[in-house]
């Protein structure tokens, strides 16, 4: 097995699989992870660096934020073909194009649905009217741009003959990608692979086009169904990091690409990417969405590469591929190890984040090495784990919104938990200051938070985890809002679980103001 960086050598003889990352528009269309402009450009940089071949960056007509994300994508991201979605709507495509173009390679993507369902409960159309408009899209998307991919939404569940149809008019009308959507997550691999060979063998002018799929996961079944799809001649994948997406999730990036490196004896594929940065890119996305994976997670889990049972010990110890078909290092996973001291200067510093698979700016790197100081004040032995926190922590806190100045709590089983705390806006000296008594420490923190920050905050969901082993480990809370019925997550890590929660209130808190969805009025009501 070869290491770092791991580029697949069985190009010769096989076929390129086309990685169309749709984390930025279809993954961030699950809940609870939406992303502001500068977080999405971050996770496009990131993909760019992970050899992606095409990254969705979002459907511009849906709101001004996601015009705003894909235009900057557009104009800072070199190498990846950048795509924009729309529907096949004048306004839309007209839109998509307006945010897409500055860049050097820009694809339009345009949809419609064509299962009877959709067409009958949703369309209201009958199936000419269908054609019709899946033919003046894509003529219309044509005469903008080259690179035009046309996508049948929920293709598994329509009529094949009728969907062969349709995609015979888009490839008529110009299209150069076709892409059949699993849309509902139904279809099971057999049948997936019947219909995408179908097609193959029934549309005139298939062998003209990139043929493409896009699984959803509600059944579990999006990277078999994909990689069912490639054995009957897809070439594009559709997929996101860590699965993320509507529903159950979309298909997952690193599954599949893991899959067509391991198992090159049964899918005649070859893909791009460096597969180094894999995990180092999931971690960015937990990050920035604050949506953890499952420890079991194929590939990118924490467990992925962990081996329990004493009798897997012994053959792994004796020889790896006894219980191990990927190696950690080739997906950019390290176990935790033992790092940098407490006088460990910023070279140091620097070398080990990107030794790790992360990149910093200067002022981000002064922002983390100020944070490992603390923290080698407060803890003793730092990790690999501790570094990728500060580095994946909120870098850009102390900029805008809210910052915790002080935290003081009072609990016990006898008392009432009561918190005060210090908090200040970063442009402004003035100090807020508030208490609460709440249902423990915690509680009654959130509600000081709520009270001195006048937001209405129902807290959803909270989530503990400690970052490595250890009495004096790191944790790292995670907690969800509802806000206008809308999940929102914030991150906060520290030694102090308490301090970590307050952090990661005031996260959320801090991402709603930055995506500009409170007004006063609503602040204090809980809906925009
Ligand atoms: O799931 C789906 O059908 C989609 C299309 C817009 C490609 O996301
Ligand atoms: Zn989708």
């Amino acid at each position: 097995m070869s290491s770092a960086p791991v580029r697949d050598e069985s190009r010769r003889t096989t076929q390129k699989l086309i990685i169309f990352d749709t984390t930025l528009r279809d993954g961030e269309q699950s809940p609870g992870c939406s992303m502001n402009v500068a977080e999405k450009l971050q996770v496009a940089r990131a993909l760019a660096r992970l050899g992606v071949d095409v990254i969705e960056a979002g459907f511009p007509i849906a709101s001004p934020g996601d015009f705003e994300s894909v235009r900057q994508i557009a104009t800072d991201i070199d190498g990846p073909v950048i795509c924009v979605l729309a529907r096949c709507i004048p306004e839309d495509i007209d839109r998509a194009w307006e945010a897409v173009r500055p860049s050097a390679r820009p694809r339009l993507h345009v949809f419609l649905a064509t299962s009877a369902i959709h067409r009958q409960a949703k369309l209201h159309m009958g199936k000419h009217e269908i054609v019709r408009h899946a033919r003046a899209g894509v003529a219309q998307a044509r005469e903008l741009c080259d690179d035009v991919e046309f996508s049948p939404e929920d293709a598994a569940r329509t009529e094949p003959d009728f969907l062969a149809e349709v995609v015979e008019t888009a490839i008529a009308a110009g299209a150069t990608t076709i892409n059949i959507p699993d849309t509902v997550g139904y279809a099971t691999p057999d049948e997936f692979r019947t219909l995408i060979a179908h097609l193959r063998r029934s549309v005139r002018g298939m062998e003209r086009v990139v043929l493409s799929v896009h699984c959803h996961n509600d059944l579990g079944l999006a990277v078999a169904n994909s990689l069912a799809a490639v054995q009957a001649g897809a070439r594009q994948i559709e997929c996101t990091i860590n699965g993320i997406g509507e529903r159950a999730g979309n298909c997952a990036l690193e599954e599949v690409v893991m899959a067509v490196r391991t198992r090159r004896d049964r899918l005649p594929v070859w893909v791009d990417v460096d597969t180094t940065r894999l995990y180092p890119t999931s971690r960015l996305v937990c990050a920035i969405t604050g949506s953890h994976v499952q420890r079991n997670k194929a590939v990118v889990g924490e467990n992925a590469f962990a081996h329990e049972a004493g009798i897997h010990q012994h053959g792994v110890l004796q020889n790896r591929a006894t219980y191990e078909i990927m190696r950690a290092e080739d997906v950019g996973f390290r176990h935790s190890a033992l790092v940098l001291g407490k006088h460990s200067g910023r070279h140091a510093l620097r070398a080990h984040i990107e030794r790790l698979g992360f990149e910093v700016t200067d002022a981000q790197l002064d922002l983390v090495a100020a944070r490992f100081k603390e923290l080698a004040d407060r803890k003793k032995e730092i990790y690999d784990a501790d570094i990728e926190a500060l580095v994946l922590g909120n870098n850009d806190a102390a900029a805008s919104g809210w910052r915790l100045c002080s935290l003081h709590t009072v609990a016990g089983t006898q008392a009432i938990a009561t918190a005060t705390i210090e908090i200040a806006e970063c442009d402004a000296d003035t100090v807020v200051r508030e208490a609460a008594c709440g249902d423990g420490p915690i509680d009654a923190v959130f509600k000081a938070i709520a009270r001195a920050t006048g937001l209405a905050l129902q807290v959803r969901d909270y989530k503990v985890r400690s970052v490595t082993i250890g009495e004096d480990a790191q944790s790292e809370v995670i907690v969800e809002i509802a806000f206008d019925s809308e999940p929102y997550r914030g991150r906060g890590i520290s030694t102090d679980t308490v301090e970590a929660s307050a952090l990661a209130i005031l996260d959320v808190v801090n991402r709603l103001l930055r995506l500009n969805v409170l007004t006063p009025e609503a602040a204090l009501s809980g809906t925009s």
